[in-house]
Order: structure tokens, then sequence, then C-alpha cells
């Protein structure tokens, strides 16, 4: 397997807050890759880092062997990097079918609001992309009348309409219904494997982790403290105490600092 993200010695703190203190992380093309920790540990600032929103103080980030460091972040969306966020970023006056459409616009170099309506063939691939997330029905709802995983969904969708290689997404389960949460997992790896997406996600349960990560990266306190398969890292008498006992207990995610629009 080779590394389809290479990220050597990342190091950026805010103020007295070590947010990355050394990440080194090498993520294989085709893996599902799952980050887990405490809030506060500094995830979002890695997915802010390797897109773009936020450039380390120190270390390096490749992407299929080429530096991306420092890069804005729609000159990475063109590498092929895409992201969704734990707050998603939809443009709420619009409605499902017009928000991907602008997403596909924008995989065309037309970033604007009114774009979706200019062009039907811009429509009609934003009508395929949310029949293969099952958001079919809901193409002519407004985007602010989604319930949350239908809103993950669609942020997701919109993060796959710009066609990317690797995928990051912050917490693409948090604020779900319990009842709904596998299904809607089950839906983005279907539709991720099947456009051979390499995918990061973060993930606060541990059920999916389990289920779906093909690796675990443990995050604490900027640095990373364990990387492996779950059935292993999950099992680490030191993760459990330190993490998963901390997500057993429920703090719930706060919205982290430092996330901002799509690029
Ligand atoms: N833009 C920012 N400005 C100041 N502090 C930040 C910013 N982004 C993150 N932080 C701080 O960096 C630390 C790591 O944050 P974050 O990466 O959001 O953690 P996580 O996603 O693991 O909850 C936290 O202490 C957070 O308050
Ligand atoms: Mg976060």
């Amino acid at each position: 397997m080779t590394a389809l993200l290479e990220a050597r010695g990342l190091r950026l703190a805010f103020g007295g807050v070590r947010a990355a203190d050394g990440i080194d992380l090498d993520v294989m093309q085709g893996e599902f890759l799952a980050i887990i920790g405490p809030n506060g540990a500094g995830k979002t600032t890695f997915i802010n880092m390797a897109t773009g929103y936020l450039r380390p103080q120190a270390g390096s980030i490749a992407y299929e062997g080429r530096p991306i460091t420092g890069l804005s972040p729609r000159a990475i969306v063109r590498r092929g990097i895409a992201r969704s966020f734990q707050l998603p970023q939809l443009f709420t006056e619009h409605t499902v079918l017009e928000n991907a459409a602008l997403a596909v616009a924008a995989r065309e170099g037309i970033w604007s609001p009114l774009a979706p309506l200019l062009r039907p063939r811009w429509r009609e691939e934003a009508a395929a992309l949310l029949g293969s997330f099952g958001l079919a029905a809901l193409a002519d709802i407004r985007a602010d009348a989604l319930n949350e995983g239908a809103r993950k969904l669609a942020d997701i969708a919109m993060a796959v309409a710009l066609r990317p290689r690797l995928l990051l997404m912050d917490e693409p389960t948090s604020g779900v219904a319990a009842a709904e949460k596998m299904g809607i997992v089950e839906t983005l790896v279907r539709v991720l494997r099947e456009a051979r997406v390499t995918a990061v996600f973060v993930e606060h349960d541990m059920e999916v982790v389990e289920r779906f990560a093909d690796r675990v990266a443990v995050w604490s306190q900027g640095r990373i403290a364990a990387l492996g398969p779950p059935a292993r890292v999950l099992a680490d008498p030191a993760v459990q105490r330190e993490v998963i006992g901390i997500e057993k207990a429920g703090a719930p995610p706060v919205p982290a600092a430092g996330e901002g629009g799509h690029a």
C-alpha cells in the first residue's frame, strides 16, 4: 500500500495551547482511517491543516508525493482533497439539489450561488449524486428544513461532488439521532467505496469505529497516542481509560474553533 497523505512533524500552537504537537501520520491509499480522542485533543486542527484552513507553524504535508503545506483550501480541493464539517456548511435558503449543483459547479471553477440555476447539466449530475446518497426524495426541500442526519449526508454529498480522492470528515455522525446513525454511515461508506475515495473521519461512536474503520488513530493533546486496527487499539487499557472512558461519560462534542466555510 502507498501513502496518499503524509504528515510529518506538524506543529501548531494557539497561545499556550499546543493543538498540534508533532503529528506524523500516513494515510494509506484506499483506507478508512478513524480519528478518536477527547474534545480539545487537536482532531479538527489536523483536518484544518490538511485542507488548508490552518497553516502549520512547523512540519510538512504531502499529498500524492507532492507538498501541499500552506496551500489555500481551493488549491487543495483542486489537488483532490475535500472535507466535510462538524457543522454542515449548506446554503440554507437553497434546496438540497441546488446545494449539490453548487458543489458540482464549484468543481468546474464556478463559485457562485446562482450557478446551479444556469446549467441543467450541473443539476442532472447533482440529482444523480443525491440519488446515490439516498437523498433523492429530499432534493427539492430547502436545506434548512433537513434533519441533522440528512444535513450531514447532504454536506458530504457536496464534498463528493468535488470528486476528491481523499475526503476528511469532521464528526460525520455527531448530532445524528442514534436510530439513524448506522444507516447514515453505511450509506456514506458505500458511496465512498464505490467512488474509491480514501477517507479520514473524526468519530466519537466506538461502534462506528469498530465496524467501519480499517485503522484508528488516537489523538491526545496534539499528539497521536496510538495507531492501528480498531480491534487492537480499542482494547488497549490506556486508550479505554483516557479516551473511551471519556466518550462513555458522554461529554458532548462542542463546535470547534477554527472551522471555516466551504472553500
Ligand atoms: N482557531 C483557533 N484559535 C484558538 N484556539 C484554537 C483554534 N482552533 C483550535 N484551538 C484550540 O486548540 C485545541 C485543539 O482544538 P481542536 O483541534 O478543535 O480539538 P478537537 O477537534 O480534538 O476537539 C483546543 O484547545 C482549541 O481550543
Ligand atoms: Mg473537533
